[in-house]
């Protein structure tokens, strides 16, 4: 058996990718190692968001490097990073012999067939996402109780900063009955909660069974209907696509979980176009507001960018009452990056990096202080905890509250995939401590 690692960057849709990637070489004798030394195979499934995150592939292959001259190894570079800049990363860095893109991993095995029989490099940077879903193993690999799972892939919406756009494609959305088939799988090995996954899940619009287009909200209520799969989530929304019916889903379906990433960007109404976000500040708040109404014990996330080209001290005084307006659980702030092709980085009024720091230490503090109000808020509350593994402690284990949070409670080593009413008993800094409430119990059925 040959040994494979893959290193995941980026976001969740990367995780995802990547567990794919695992299962499609499975078959091929590729086996899981967490130790580069090991490692027969290295795949980096990159991201490409901020110039950070693709400069540390550089970094990587740098270690990687090392390793490739003393023994055989195979290196690949998956991911975002792969897409945008295809055959430089091999230029830039020789030892790689595999870049493949987002939409075209599917192509793998054959890739790695072709550099065992021809040596050179192997490069595929299409975007055929209809093919790869189509391609990608029906055996699912997922160990434990919660899963992602891509409903929808790419962007159309290219915000002036973002890179997304050219490194996923366009939108592209799965049938319903593709994902109703996997979700079923997933939940035949033990998963008992998903997070749908799209660059723009609400945009989702997938071939429903009777032909015509789905929206996510259907989607949401298709899958509540599954047996054994008792939560739901999605994410990334985009506040554009914040449909009536998703909505009124908040509050219709009991498995979708009040906790919603609605990301924001700005406060600024004038930034906002810059962006390209096509929504203004009051149009975020009124959608809060609606789907707050639908579902009261609704919490919100929400990512942020600071320093974008021409904000000045009054757009970020905006950004900061927006905050104080809706009140989020908890957010990802980030400085602004200029990304390589995309129309803000070439904007004339770039924020100098010690404005971006100072406004991002501002922002980060008020933002620390709604997310331990709203940890300090749940003291003595009562949630639903989905327990997933177990603890440190033996008979210890540790759950998921509905608004994410890891749930430590004692004489639970049992419950690994059930649901139980929990009292909140202790608020840490990244966990709760809860124990369990008699009265209220209430048992997942099979
Ligand atoms: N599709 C999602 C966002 C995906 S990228 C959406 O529309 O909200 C995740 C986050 O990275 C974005 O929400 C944004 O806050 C941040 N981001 C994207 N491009 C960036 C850039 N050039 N500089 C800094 N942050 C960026
Ligand atoms: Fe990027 Fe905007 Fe698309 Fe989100 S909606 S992925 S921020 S272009
Ligand atoms: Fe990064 Fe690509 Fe995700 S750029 S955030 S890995 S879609």
């Amino acid at each position: 058996m040959k040994k494979l690692l893959i290193k995941t960057y980026g976001c969740q849709m990367n995780v995802y990718d990547s567990a794919r990637m695992a299962e499609l070489l499975a078959p091929i004798g590729y086996g899981p190692t967490e130790v580069a030394e090991d490692a027969d195979m290295v795949i980096l499934n990159t991201c490409h968001i901020r110039e950070k995150a693709s400069e540390k592939v550089y970094s990587e292959l740098g270690r990687l490097k090392k390793l490739k001259d003393e023994r055989q190894m195979t290196i690949a570079v998956a991911g975002c990073t792969a897409q945008a800049e295809g055959a430089e990363i091999i230029a830039r860095a020789p030892q790689v012999d595999i870049v493949v893109g987002p939409q075209s991993y599917h192509r793998l095995p054959e890739m790695i067939a072709k550099i065992a029989r021809r040596g050179g490099h192997a490069l595929e940077t299409d975007f055929p996402a209809l093919e790869k879903f189509d391609a990608l193993p029906k055996e699912i690999a997922t160990e434990g109780v919660t899963a992602f799972l891509t409903v929808q892939e790419g962007c159309d919406k290219f915000c002036t900063f973002c890179v997304v756009p050219y490194t996923r494609g366009s939108e592209y959305s799965r049938p319903i009955l593709a994902i109703e088939d996997e979700a079923r799988r997933m939940v035949a090995r033990g998963v008992r909660e998903i997070t749908l996954l799209g660059q723009n899940v609400n945009a989702f619009n997938g071939e429903g069974p009777d032909g015509k287009p789905w929206s996510l909200a259907r989607l949401c209520d298709r899958l509540s209907r599954v047996e054994g799969l008792a939560r739901i989530r999605y994410t990334t929304s985009h506040p554009r696509d914040m449909s009536d019916d998703l909505i009124a889903a908040h509050g219709d379906l009991e498995a979708l979980m009040p906790y919603l990433h609605l990301p924001v960007q700005s406060g600024s109404n004038k930034i906002l176009d810059a962006m390209n976000r096509q929504h203004t500040g009051d149009h975020y708040r009124d959608l809060v507001r609606r789907i707050r109404h639908a579902r009261p014990d609704l919490a919100l996330s929400s990512d942020f960018i600071v320093g974008f080209p021409g904000e000045t001290d009054r757009d970020f005084e905006a950004t900061l009452q927006l905050v104080r307006d809706v009140t989020f659980a908890s957010a990802f702030s980030f400085k602004y990056s200029p990304r390589p092709g995309t129309p803000a980085a070439a904007a004339r009024r770039q924020i100098p990096e010690e404005v971006k720091d100072a406004r991002l230490q501002t922002l980060n503090m008020l933002l620390l202080e709604q997310q331990d109000g709203f940890k300090q808020s749940l003291a003595g509350r009562t949630l639903d905890v989905l327990f997933e593994k177990p603890g440190r402690h033996a008979s210890q284990a540790i759950g998921r509250s509905p608004y994410l949070q890891s749930v430590h409670v004692d004489d639970a080593a049992h419950l690994i995939g059930e649901i139980r009413s929990i009292r909140v008993d202790g608020v840490f800094p990244n966990s709760l401590k809860g124990s369990f409430v008699p009265a209220r119990k209430k048992v997942l059925a099979h």
